[in-house]
């Protein structure tokens, strides 16, 4: 089944800002769209988001370049090409943009394709896109990682730790996680109001209160948990974003809390996570550390890898290059996983791959700017990586992610896995299996 055009449109993402929308048209008539997100913490190693950067259109963030790149180049090239080998179609995207960051054409132009592509393909061989995508391996749905609490560059830095989350470690199914989730979200936004400290919600739909301090919101997050009748650390934990690549002064060689007025070398700010993690029922962190620091990282997996998830966000940048390294050094111990940041499916579904092979959890992720477009929760259900991270418990952005892979379990139907939360000892296991 081939290709036999390709267009492409501004649109407009979940904070109002310009994002690329493609649309794949195949031989008979089939339509598929693809819609890129874009993150605000961004790694310094992701792929390049081509913004137009004219200070007369959308404050230099309209997209016209990456569009013309689609219509000039992209559709020229992929003419003609069979939608069904997602690979090779990516390859020659990634060909054709011809540099290691995708700088030329832009992953905001490339990424859309993809996604098109892969939906376009899914629609003409009449299949759900994670039957397609996963050729009919994935069952497992993936445990949601929930933001409570958003903070740093999401949050107008009300905190330093970019998320709070919550992840229903007791839950026996997705219904169960959901209605935690659910539980524990609205008793947070109660206790806020109670203490006239709710001021609405943050870029992913988390609270936005205020904190004097970084640990005070982990206080809230255990209080909404018996609030809502649950033993924290039993049937609902604690994850943490930390977003460190934003915390860290290159000039001054430490990591801030500008909230606290507190400085840490690399070893004290493991320190503060290692005490965190003896006093709150925190089962996973991310990017606990600067994307260069790689000795710090090291010395986290060895403090607290064999009891929480360590999870490379900015580290990694959804890159299998950089992951290796990481599965080399043993810096951490799951990998997020955001289309965007590497610019094609088929490079996000190899790091998933090579994230399993090494004994690793995989996280797929949203970004902080996102679309009404839910590929992720079939990216997650495809490829069986275990956890789906995509902001919090409202807005639309967020809860089509949820509401679709209520959609896929039913689509399942009998074949559909849940095994919850694994902690790093059980995901060893799981493997040796
Ligand atoms: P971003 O943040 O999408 O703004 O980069 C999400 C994250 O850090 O996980
Ligand atoms: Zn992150």
């Amino acid at each position: 089944m081939k290709i036999t055009s390709i267009k492409a449109w501004q649109i407009f993402d979940s904070r109002g800002l310009p994002t690329v929308e493609a649309e794949v048209t195949l031989a008979n008539g089939v339509r598929g769209r693809g819609i890129t997100p874009s993150g605000i913490s961004t790694g310094q190693f992701e792929a390049l988001e081509l913004r137009d950067g004219d200070p007369k259109r959308f404050r230099g963030k309209s997209v016209f370049k990456a569009i013309a790149n689609i219509q000039n180049e992209i559709a020229p090239a992929l003419y003609g090409t069979s939608v069904f080998d997602q690979a090779v179609l990516d390859n020659k995207l990634i060909e054709l943009d011809g540099t290691s960051n995708k700088s030329r054409l832009g992953a905001n132009a490339i990424l859309p394709v993809s996604m098109a592509a892969a939906n376009a393909a899914a629609t003409a061989r009449n299949e759900p896109l994670h039957a397609y995508l996963g050729e009919g391996k994935g069952t497992l749905l993936p445990v949601p990682e929930i933001q409570i609490i958003g903070g740093g560059a999401h949050a107008n830095w009300r905190t330093d730790v970019q998320d709070f989350l919550l992840i229903a470690t007791g839950a026996r199914n997705l219904e169960e996680v959901l209605e935690v989730t659910h539980n524990v979200y609205h008793a947070a936004g109660d206790i806020l109001r109670s203490r006239k400290k709710y001021f609405g919600v943050a870029d992913e739909g988390g609270f936005w209160p205020e904190f004097e301090r970084n640990e005070d919101a982990l206080d809230l997050l255990v209080e909404a948990i018996c609030r809502a009748g649950y033993t924290p650390g039993r049937e609902a934990s604690i994850a943490l974003d930390i977003a460190a690549s934003d915390l860290y002064s290159v000039e001054k060689g430490r990591y801030l809390f500008n909230l606290e007025n507190r400085e840490f070398t690399s070893s004290e700010f493991i320190g503060v996570m290692a005490d965190w993690c003896d006093r709150f029922p925190i089962v996973s962190i991310e990017d606990p550390l600067a994307d260069t620091d790689w000795d710090g990282w090291r010395e986290i997996v060895g403090t607290l890898g064999s009891r929480i998830q360590i999870v490379g966000d900015d580290l990694f940048t959804t890159n299998t290059q950089r992951i290796s390294t990481g599965i080399e050094k043993c810096a951490a111990n799951a990998v997020l996983i955001k289309l965007n940041q590497i610019g094609t499916v088929t490079e996000a579904i190899e790091a998933i791959h090579l994230a399993q092979s090494a004994g690793w959890q995989s996280i797929v992720s949203a970004r902080s700017g996102e679309t009404e477009d839910a590929f992720i929760s079939h990216l997650a259900v495809a490829t069986n990586a275990g956890q789906l991270k995509v902001g919090s418990f409202s807005r639309s952005e967020r809860m089509v992610k949820w509401n679709e892979l209520l959609r896929i379990q039913r689509d399942l139907g009998a074949r559909a896995e849940f095994i919850g939360f694994l902690k790093p000892k059980q995901v060893c296991e799981r493997k040796k299996k």
